[in-house]
């Protein structure tokens, strides 16, 4: 996925090497080792969160909040008083967007250079930053009825199509009634998977992320893409997703 991580450019045919998903998965614990490889050896920055598009976070920032505020109408509306943010690197989320709109904000990140990184980043927050867990998401579970908002960004495509679902379905079990996961991420146009080797993520098409959606048991109730970026880079689209209510 280069460029978001290495994840966030439109990579060409060549780049991906004909590798397919099943070969590049087919230890699912080398592949997540080698995902955790790769991200010690970036600069907990902003520009090293964003494969050097540190330029856009500002851009990416703004369009999150217009979405949140668009929540925010719907009925139920989530409520404001705790936020979970999934794959947070070094906070620049919490930082500039849940910190500022919810009483709380927990985060969970896998490296843990960048979770002190975070802690550090967000002090002057003092009590509303929580828990900042160092998990990766395949083995963590958000407490039960905990959380208004979910915000998942930017990381999915580390995960296997299994431990997608199943964290979605983990997710919705950690949402207060109203409570909703929020999902931005980059989407391939061309409805095939886009491989990068070098931080082994998946660029999926968004049709696929529908039908793992559907398979945990979690309906769109919103989907706008974000506007205004370079246009080199994936496109990408912000989902509000609440469980379907089973009768
Ligand atoms: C592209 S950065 C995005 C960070 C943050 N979401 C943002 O937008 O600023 C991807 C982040 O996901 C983390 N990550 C990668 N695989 C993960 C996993 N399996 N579980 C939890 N975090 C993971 C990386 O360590 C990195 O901090």
């Amino acid at each position: 996925m280069t460029q978001i991580s290495t994840n966030i450019k439109e990579t060409n045919a060549d780049d991906s090497e004909q590798a397919t998903v099943e070969e590049i998965q087919v230890d699912t614990e080398s592949y997540y080792n080698n995902s955790k490889t790769y991200w010690s050896t970036v600069v907990p920055t902003v520009d090293g969160m964003l494969g050097g598009f540190g330029s856009i976070s500002f851009i990416d920032i703004r369009g999150s909040e217009q979405f949140l505020k668009h929540l925010f109408k719907q009925k139920p509306a989530p409520g404001r008083k705790r936020a979970l943010d999934c794959g947070a690197g070094i906070g620049r989320i919490s930082k500039e967007l849940l910190l500022p709109m919810f009483e709380h904000v927990d985060l969970a990140e896998q490296n843990e250079e960048f979770c002190q990184a975070a802690r550090s980043n967000l002090a002057d927050y003092g009590s509303k930053l929580g828990t900042v867990f160092n998990s990766a998401l395949q083995d963590f579970a958000p407490e039960e009825g905990r959380y208004d908002i979910i915000w998942i960004q930017w990381v999915l495509g580390y995960l296997t199509e299994e431990d997608t679902v199943q964290f979605f379905i983990r997710c919705a079990k950690g949402l207060t009634r109203g409570g909703m996961i929020v999902l931005k991420e980059n989407f391939t146009t061309n409805n095939e998977v886009d491989i990068d080797r070098m931080d082994c993520s998946v660029t999926r098409p968004l049709l696929q992320m529908k039908q793992l959606l559907n398979q945990a048991g979690v309906r769109v109730v919103r989907e706008q893409r974000q506007s205004s970026f370079p246009k080199e880079l994936y496109p990408v689209y912000m989902l509000a997703l609440r469980p379907v209510i089973k009768n």
